[in-house]
Order: structure tokens, then sequence, then C-alpha cells
């Protein structure tokens, strides 16, 4: 699979590629090129905002710097998943981060000041995704939530079996995970369930299965 993401802050995403999973699929399973917008910005002096049409407070993320970005990474074969990170876009769920990690090319435009020109998304974009309602300053670290999401789901991110039975998968019917409990066993007089002390595993999976929710 291949990401690409368009930012104006391409260094921010360095901390995450050094983590896993992303370290674990970079260069096999996740080919992932950032692209600068002022590397290929129309504009003089690596402009690419401008002030909004209609007054108001904060600068907007131009047009022509987004379509000149793309067009530089792309040329006419432009992908078919054009993404804007954006708090009006469909909100990112488990199952649509399963619908992305099965492309084999995803295009993520972050933006910054008060947000994108509405063309970009209507005329540039084929999809717009939010993380949560609220308003984060940036679209970095949206993509990066994104990022880190669907490269769990490559081949090989995760030691085998662990990303299976988890929050929001379809082995717990999309619920939420039961509780995890690891050693020591008492600690300030804090025990951890007995049941899972006892070795009986049918039990135990009983246990674990009453607690999804
Ligand atoms: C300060 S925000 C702009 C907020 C915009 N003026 C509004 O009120 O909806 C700047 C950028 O951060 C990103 N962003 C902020 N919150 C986000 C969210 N919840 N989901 C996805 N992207 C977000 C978007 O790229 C957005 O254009």
């Amino acid at each position: 699979m291949r990401i690409d993401v368009f930012t104006l802050v391409p260094h921010a995403f360095a901390w995450l590629t050094e983590q896993q999973p992303l370290a674990g699929v970079l260069g096999t399973e996740l080919e992932l090129r950032l692209v600068n917008y002022r590397e290929t910005t129309p504009l003089r002096g690596g402009q690419v905002d401008d002030e909004p049409y209609g007054g108001g407070a904060g600068m907007v993320l131009r047009v022509d710097v987004v379509a000149a970005a793309l067009d530089a990474v792309y040329g006419d074969a432009r992908p078919s998943r054009v993404i804007a990170l954006t708090p009006q876009g469909r909100p990112l769920t488990q199952p649509v981060v399963e619908e992305l990690a099965a492309e084999d090319e995803l295009t993520l435009l972050s933006s910054r000041f008060e947000g994108f020109d509405e063309r970009i998304v209507e005329h540039l974009c084929s999809d717009a995704i939010s993380v949560g309602p609220y308003v984060l300053s940036n679209g970095d670290l949206p993509a990066m939530v994104l990022l880190d999401a669907v490269a769990r789901r490559l081949p090989g991110a995760l030691a085998a079996g662990s990303g299976e039975l988890e929050s929001f998968s379809a082995e717990l019917d999309g619920g939420l995970e039961y509780p995890h409990y690891t050693r020591p066993a008492e600690f300030r007089g804090w025990k951890v369930p007995d049941i899972l002390l006892s070795g009986d595993h049918a039990r135990i999976e009983a246990w674990r299965r009453e607690r999804v929710r």
C-alpha cells in the first residue's frame, strides 16, 4: 500500500515513522511519501494561504496551491482516494479504517489555519474525513491518527493474533474489549479477578465475553 500525505510540516511525521506499527511496515507493506505544499506552490515566497473572501479571521489554504502539489506528484494519473482531513468530514471509525486499509493507494490532504478553500474538498478530493467532533490546529495529527490506524491493519504490522480481537473488531461484534490484568496478582490490596488465575480457559473465555461492551 502507498500513502501520500500532503502537508506543510513533513518533519512532524518523523516521530510516527519511528514508532511501531509504522516502523515495522515501512518499506515493505507500506510506502509513505510526505509532500510539502510549499515545494510546488506557484506563488512567490512559498505562499500557500490567503485571506478569506467575505472577510473574517484567519487564512485559508489556496486551491491553486493544492492543485499544483497534486499535479506535481501525479500529473494526469490522479489517485482514486484523495482524502481531505477536516472536521466537516465523515467520522473516522474502525469500519472506515478497514475500508481504507483495503486500498492500494491513499492520498491525505492536511490543512492548517482556517482550513481548506472549499473547492479543494469539492473538486480535488474524493472523500473528507474527521477524526472527531472537536477542532485541532492542523490536519497533521488527524493524518497521523489515520496512518497509525491503517498501518495496524496491514500484514505483519502486529504480532500474530493481536490485531483481530480488539475493541471495535468483528471478533467482538464491534464492541469494546474486556479488561486486561498482569503481574502482580495483588497490588495495594487491588486483586486480579480469581478466575484469570484459575487456568480454566473455558471459564476465562466466558468471563471475558461477558465483559465485552
Ligand atoms: C483550525 S482547523 C480549521 C477549523 C475550521 N475553521 C472549522 O471551524 O471547521 C485547521 C485544519 O485542521 C484540520 N483539522 C482540525 N480538526 C480536525 C478534525 N477533527 N478532523 C480532521 N481534521 C481536522 C483540518 O485539516 C483543518 O482544515
